[in-house]
């Protein structure tokens, strides 16, 4: 074998068991732990006095940016499958969890279930979930009272339907700083209580935008009453349904702007909608305000992210069907 394909080959391995094991160090530049919002939740957790756990510790780049910001408690212990450095103790901690601790911070194994399939990886633990960091989270809820986890940024949009998760969650922050060296990934922190609070803070970075049920109410919803086809070439409305790199630039038009596009049955960033309603100048100008009130209202947290930051610093997003069929049914 040639040395190319041997380096090829031996990165490939490396890329699919970092895969498998969801092991993606946080050992970008940014440090989540000295925002606001956390400072808040470590001071409620007591964090520094208390018997603190990282499971699923890596190379323990959680503990050193803790210790930077002087938030390390004085008991601490760390565990993972593969440990990177001596400090931390071999443990598969998804089959054997470690008990006994009050805190736990963390950033759990991320993997998708389709994503596992598709590339043939194991699925294991038992997990009944879509993705394998919810049921590590799962584990640190049961065991530990006070959890702070980061995890993907669609979480806040999944977490109604587990109420352990959204019981208990007493902030979310949506993090758009340099996080992780190896991957671009949307993240943010959730910051979990022993208690039960009955809403979540939500924060971007430093940023408070307000409470998640006020900011849910201002998602659109419509009796669907309406028929609606999207991707049909002989509709007269059409949609960028995705940010480009510089700035939120989501917009609807006239199926006559993006006829040039290759639209196809599962196109997913450019559509064209075909309705029974007449589409006007003025009905899209209308439609384009609702969704720009939607954007601004919301601070976009309902939207789903997409890997890399745009170019003024946020996430591009995209707007899914139901959520573009809702906001032209307000109309
Ligand atoms: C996303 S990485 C995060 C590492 C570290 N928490 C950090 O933020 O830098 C997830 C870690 O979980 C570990 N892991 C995966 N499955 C595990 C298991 N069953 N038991 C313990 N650790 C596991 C991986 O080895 C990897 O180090």
């Amino acid at each position: 074998m040639s040395k190319g394909k041997d380096i090829l080959g031996t990165d490939g391995q490396r890329c699919a068991k970092k895969r498998a094991r969801g092991c993606y160090f946080t050992a970008g530049l940014a440090n989540p732990f000295a925002l606001l919002p956390f400072k808040l939740w470590a001071k409620r957790a007591g964090l520094s006095q208390m018997r603190l756990l990282e499971p699923f510790a890596g190379r323990g780049d959680i503990l050193h940016k803790l210790a930077s910001v002087g938030l390390l408690s004085k008991s601490v212990k760390a565990y993972d499958l593969t440990p990177a450095a001596r400090f931390i103790k071999k443990r598969d901690t998804l089959r054997n969890f470690p008990k006994g601790f009050d805190v736990c911070v963390t950033n759990p194994p991320w993997l998708a279930r389709n994503s596992a399939t598709m590339r043939g990886l194991s699925f294991q633990y038992g997990c009944v979930h879509d993705d394998l960091y919810k049921h590590a989270l799962e584990l640190c809820l049961l065991h530990c009272g006070y959890v702070a986890a980061l995890l993907p940024e669609s979480f806040i949009r999944s977490f109604t339907r587990f109420p352990l998760f959204y019981q208990r969650c007493e902030a979310f922050v949506s993090l758009t700083g340099d996080l992780f060296c190896d991957t671009d990934h949307p993240v943010g922190l959730a910051m979990f209580v022993p208690t039960l609070s009955s809403d979540v803070r939500l924060y971007r970075n430093n940023d408070c935008l307000g409470w998640y049920n006020s900011l849910r109410d201002c998602i659109p919803v419509a009796n669907r009453q309406k028929k609606m086809r999207f991707n049909d070439p002989n509709g007269a409305l059409g949609l960028f349904a995705l940010d480009n790199t510089k700035r939120a630039s989501i917009r609807f038009c006239s199926a006559r702007e993006v006829a040039d596009y290759n639209i196809g049955v599962s196109s997913r960033a450019i559509t064209i909608i075909d309705s029974d309603f007449s589409i006007t100048n003025k009905f899209i100008s209308k439609v384009n305000k609702e969704l720009e009130n939607f954007r601004e209202k919301t601070h976009d947290v309902f939207l789903t992210a997409y890997r890399g930051l745009r170019s003024d610093g946020m996430y591009r997003r995209r707007l899914d069907w139901t959520q573009a069929k809702n906001i032209i049914e307000m109309v």
